[in-house]
C-alpha cells in the first residue's frame, strides 16, 4: 500500500492525471482534467488561470480537501488518492498547509492563539508548541502582535498569521489560494516576499493560485490554467 515510483518519492507533490468532475443537475462541470504535475521540494509553482479554471479545485485535491474523480495524486511520496476522509484529515494537519484568500482566522483568539490551535489536533508538547508559534511570530515580523486579536490586525498582518499558521506543523506542502488579492500592490509583494523566502528556508514546496502575472516573478516556474487543463509557459515568455 502507499509504494511510492522512484520519482514520487523525491517529489514534494505528483499529481498524476488527475481529473475532477462536479454533478451539476442534469450536466456535469469538469473543473480539472487530467493533470499531470510534479514538484521538487522547496520549489514554488504559481498557478495562474482565469475565474472557473480550476485552480482552487486543483489546489484542494493537491491538498486532501477534495478527492479527484480519477488520477492519483501523491505527496511527499505518500499516495493520498484513495485514502478515506479520516485519512486525509490526519494527513493533512499533519503534513499539509493552507493559506486561503480569505484567511479564516478564528476571531475570538490572539494571533498567537490562532497558530496554537493547529497544535491542539497535533502531538507536540505544549511548551514546545508556544516556542515554536513564538518563533514563527517572531520570523513573520509579528512579536509585537503576538497577544492581538485579527480585528487589531491590519489585511498585510493576517495574511502573516495565516502563513505562520500553516507552516507551524512544518508540512513539506503548503497551498496558497489567492494569498494577496485582498491586499494592495504594496502588502502583496511583501506577503509574496516573505511566501518566497519562508518557502526557501525550509525546503517547503509551494502552490500559489492567483489572478495576477505580477506573482510569478516570485515563483520558480508558472504553470497557466484554463478549462481545467494545464499548459507551462515557456521561460521566455513567461518574464
Ligand atoms: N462544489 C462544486 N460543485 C459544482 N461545480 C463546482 C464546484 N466547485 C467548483 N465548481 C466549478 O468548477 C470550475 C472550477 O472552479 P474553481 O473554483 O476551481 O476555479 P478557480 O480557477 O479557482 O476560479 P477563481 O479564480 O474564480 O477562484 C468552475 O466552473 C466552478 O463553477
Ligand atoms: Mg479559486
Amino acid at each position: 500500500m502507499n509504494s511510492p515510483s522512484a520519482s514520487s518519492s523525491t517529489a514534494s507533490l505528483v499529481l498524476e492525471g488527475v481529473r475532477k468532475v462536479f454533478p451539476t443537475g442534469d450536466t456535469e462541470v469538469v473543473a480539472v482534467d487530467d493533470v499531470h504535475l510534479e514538484i521538487a521540494p522547496g520549489e514554488i509553482v504559481a498557478l495562474v488561470g482565469p475565474s472557473g479554471s480550476g485552480k482552487t479545485t486543483l489546489c484542494s485535491i493537491a491538498g486532501g480537501i477534495l478527492t479527484p474523480t480519477s488520477g492519483r495524486v501523491v505527496v511527499a511520496g505518500t499516495d493520498i488518492s484513495s485514502f478515506s476522509a479520516k485519512e486525509l484529515t490526519g494527513f493533512r494537519q499533519q503534513r499539509i498547509g493552507f493559506v486561503f484568500q480569505s484567511v479564516n482566522l478564528v476571531p475570538f483568539l490572539t494571533a498567537r492563539e490562532n497558530l496554537l490551535i493547529v497544535d491542539e489536533l497535533g502531538s507536540r508538547r505544549r511548551a514546545d508548541a508556544r516556542r515554536r508559534a513564538d518563533q514563527l511570530l517572531d520570523e513573520l515580523g509579528l512579536a509585537d502582535r503576538a497577544g492581538n486579536l485579527p480585528s487589531q490586525l491590519s489585511g498585510g498582518q493576517r495574511q502573516r498569521v495565516a502563513i505562520g499558521r500553516a507552516l507551524m506543523n512544518q508540512p513539506g506542502l503548503v497551498l496558497f489560494d489567492e494569498p494577496t488579492s485582498a491586499l494592495d500592490t504594496k502588502l502583496g509583494d511583501q506577503v509574496m516576499q516573505l511566501i518566497h523566502t519562508e518557502m526557501k528556508a525550509r525546503s517547503t514546496a509551494a502552490i500559489v493560485d492567483t489572478h495576477d502575472e505580477r506573482i510569478t516573478r516570485y515563483a520558480d516556474r508558472t504553470v497557466h490554467m484554463s478549462d481545467g487543463r494545464l499548459g507551462s509557459m515557456p521561460l521566455a515568455a513567461a518574464h
